[in-house]
């Protein structure tokens, strides 16, 4: 059975409270019960940690490498700067893929450019919570048909 890692980076704990006209209404709880029950339904396990720290992030990236299959990563505002966390995920050489609750190409200038994305096999952005189920189901296709892309 796949196990898939999903890292919610700085912030996204407050979530629910936190600019609900941009982030959505669910809190980060809500999400995680969404994705824990879409894995069982998929087949595979999530495990789900969430940090505003970038040096604990890289920390559980690195100690759940060699027990995990992917990862599915939504980094906050670090997408944007942290070659620290992009430099994480490569280093895993396992498949990921890059949630964000918001659009970031339709907001501030400084959102546009992920630093992590291009080491991720794909970013899903704008979709609100619904990205995390898309990118659990696509990485879990993926993996089951040994695809690389
Ligand atoms: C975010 C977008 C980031 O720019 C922002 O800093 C976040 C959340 C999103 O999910 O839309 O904290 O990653």
């Amino acid at each position: 059975m796949s196990k898939i890692l999903v890292l919610h980076g700085p912030n996204l704990n407050k979530l629910g409270t936190r600019e609900p006209e941009i982030y959505g209404k669910a809190t980060l709880e809500q999400i995680n019960e969404k994705l824990r029950a879409f894995a069982a339904n998929l087949g595979c396990e999530v495990e789900i940690f969430q940090s505003n720290s970038e040096g604990e992030l890289i920390d559980i990236i690195q100690n759940k490498s060699e027990t995990i299959n992917g990862l599915i990563v939504n980094l906050g505002a670090y997408t944007h700067y942290s070659f620290a966390l992009r430099d994480a995920i490569s280093g895993l050489a396992k498949p990921a893929v890059e949630v964000h609750l918001s659009n970031i190409y339709s907001r501030e200038q400084f959102r546009h450019n992920s630093v992590t994305a291009p080491v991720c096999w794909g970013m899903i952005t704008g979709l609100g919570w619904r990205g995390y189920l898309l990118a659990l189901e696509a990485l879990v296709g993926l993996l089951r048909e040994g695809e690389e892309i």
